[in-house]
Parts: C-alpha cells; structure tokens; sequence
C-alpha cells in the first residue's frame, strides 16, 4: 500500500483530543443534562446572550441549572485588559462550570476565565498566565461546555484561546492541554441567519485552518483525513452560502469548521495565520479575511515545492487533480468577496512590507515547511495583495 503521504511520509505522528464531540441539527438539546443543577458562568456576546436564553432548547437548560451568571461583554478580538475586568469581577464566586456560547471570540474569552477562575489557582493575571501557562493553568481550570454558534474557528475543540493586547496591537496567546473543553456542541442550527460578511469570513478561516493544518510539519495521517473533507465539505457550502440562506449548507460549513478544528488542535496554524494577525490588529481586517489574504499565494508554493501535500489531499477526496484543488481554491475565494474585504481594509502592497518582521510568528509560520526566508515572505505579501 502506497503512502498517503506521498515523498514526504508523517510517519511518525501522536493525536490526543480528549474533548467530547457532539454534532448535528438539534443537538444543543444536549447542553441541559450537561448543566442542570450546576452553577453555571455563561460567557458570551450580548448578542449571544439573547439567542440563548430564546433559544427553544437552551432556555429550559439555562432554567435547569442551580444558578447562570453571565458574562455577555465579549467584544470581537477579546481584549486583555476586558477580560481580565471580568475576572476581577467574578473572582469571588465559585462555578461548577463555564458555558461557553459564541463564536471563536467567546470561546476564547470562556478558556480564558476558565483558567484564571480555577479554583485555588496561584494568580488570576491573566497576562502572567499567558506568559507562563505550563506553571499556573493547572488541571483545576473549570470545566467548559462549548457551544458553537458560528462556522468557523473550531475553538470549541481547541486548547488554544487568542486574546489582544488592543494597546499594544498585538495579538497573544493562551495555550494549555487543561484548556480543552469537556464538551464541545455544535449544532447548525445555531448558525442559521448569522450576517452574509460573518458567515463568509468565519466560513473562510475554517477553510483555511484546513488547509493549514496540511500545508503544516506537524500533519498526520489523521489530520490529513479530516483536513481533505473539511476542504471537500467547504468547497462545497460557501459559494452557495454566499448565494444566500441555505440549511444543507450551513451543516456542511458547520462540520468542516469542527473537522479543521479538530486538525488544528494538534497541528496549531501556519504560515497563513502568522501573517493574519498584524492585518488584523493595524487594519481591523476580520479574522477570516486576514487568514484567506495569503492563501492563494502559499498554494501556489506549496505546489511548486510541497506537492506531495496537495497530491494526499487529493488522493484522501479534497478534489480531483492538484489542478482542480487550486481552481475550486481561487473559486471560493473569489465567490466569499475576499477581494472586496482587502480592498476596503488594507493599504497597498509596499506599506504592507513593513509588517514582515511582525508575520514570523514562533510556533506558527515554522509549522510551515517551506522556508520564507530569502524575501520569500515579502514576495508572498506582494502577491496577496494583488489578488
Ligand atoms: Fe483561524
């Protein structure tokens, strides 16, 4: 049996995910045996507070629980200093657990009370718990039930929270195995109606976490499976998503956004997450955006000097030639108005130079195996800008 790794075989490869996944129409009914009698802090947007406690299935859930507390502050991009107000708020009191309830924007705000409202937990800094999580975060951080209600992220499945330091434009990041939740929820149902801009862009970093979890050292024969129908499913659901309303879609983005999750939960992001975080931070390009603002230009090199990676993509059902890959690639993200989302956001090719040397992000941009250096990176942001 051939490899599907092709000339550049991960044969040896770990996989630990210990969260509880359950997904499909309807199963948010789940969340009110997870949470009856137990004091619940609930960490969400006001937006989200409100299509929760309307929700037909999670209003009698939250009415089960012995108590709901709610932090609906959250704001997109959480900030360090906001979260840590609310820390400082609710330090006092103790939870059984935390909700979790939102996009990837809540999400990162619950793993992030999570951690500094753990019981016994030797500081509740947040920034110093960024700054050293392997001593602080302990397995005491509360346990979170995670449920989705954008397309997206995949934080849900995740031990990864990315907060901002808004003051200094700078995007930080809180990684420990204790902030995995116990159980992650993901129901499309939830998803229905988000905003066409939102359902595209959350649509297109949970295409791109797929493909970066590929284009990535750190792949496995595991990933690779779910990233190859993760593309397939995204390909698939966002030009008809961005058609309009549609319910076999929404699942279909619903279950690639958890499946690159779940990829990047043990691969981490690459090369095209790196250079998101400065557009994001200066230019307030949505995360989406930002991450699809590359893409076209890195599968091209990964073509030319990692095909081996497209061809197990292709082989594992992602699409039918490497060619194909990349036309229904350039397709999606024309049809999910990425051009019109850096036009309006970004300046041009040469101001963006000057953020290179914030894009060699440790941890992130050497998970990609194509070395950037030699002014490959400054190419690459000429290139993406041209789209
Ligand atoms: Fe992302």
């Amino acid at each position: 049996m051939s490899s599907v790794c092709g000339a550049d075989p991960v044969s040896v490869w770990s996989f630990r995910n210990p969260v509880d996944v359950r997904f499909g129409a309807g199963r948010r009914g789940d969340a009110a045996a997870l949470i009856a009698g137990k004091s619940v802090l609930a960490v969400g947007t006001k937006r989200g507070r409100g299509q929760c406690e309307a929700d037909a299935l999670l209003a009698p859930a939250l009415a089960g629980a012995a108590s709901v507390t709610w932090v609906d502050s959250v704001m997109p991009n959480p900030g360090l200093a906001d979260v840590q107000a609310e820390v400082d708020q609710h330090a006092g009191q103790s939870f059984d657990l935390v909700l979790a309830f939102g996009g990837g924007s809540a999400m990162d705000a619950a793993k992030a009370l999570a951690a500094c409202l753990a019981p016994g937990i030797d500081t509740r800094d947040l920034a110093q718990l960024i700054a050293r999580p392997g001593e602080l975060v302990g397995p005491s951080a509360l346990p979170i039930v995670a449920l989705a209600t954008t397309s997206g992220t995949g934080s849900e499945v995740t031990p990864f929270a990315t907060i901002w330091d808004h003051a200094n434009a700078k995007k930080l990041s809180l990684a420990s195995p204790h902030l995995f939740s116990r159980v992650a929820i993901v129901d499309p149902e939830l998803t229905h109606g988000i905003p066409m801009a939102a359902t595209l862009s959350t649509g297109l970093d949970a295409m791109n976490q797929a493909f970066e979890s590929a284009w990535n050292r750190n792949r496995s024969p595991v990933t690779m499976a779910m990233a190859a129908r993760a593309i397939a499913l995204a390909f698939d659901a966002l030009p008809v998503l961005a058609q309009g309303e549609n319910a076999a879609a929404r699942a279909q983005i619903a279950e690639a956004s958890l499946l690159a999750g779940l990829c990047i939960s043990q691969t981490r992001t690459a090369i095209c997450h790196a250079t998101s975080y400065p557009l994001t931070a200066h230019f307030d390009l949505a995360h989406g955006y930002a991450c699809a603002f590359s893409m076209k230009a890195v599968a091209r090199l990964v073509d030319i000097h990692a095909p081996e990676i497209f061809d197990d993509l292709v082989a594992l059902g992602a699409a039918t030639s490497r060619a194909n890959l990349l036309a229904k690639l350039d397709a999606v993200l024309a049809a999910s108005g990425l051009a019109e989302a850096l036009n309006a956001h970004l300046p041009d090719a040469a101001a963006l130079q000057a953020l290179a040397s914030e894009m060699h992000t440790p941890g992130r941009a050497d998970n990609f195996p194509i070395s950037m250096d030699g002014g490959r990176l400054e190419a690459l942001l000429a290139d993406s800008r041209a789209v």
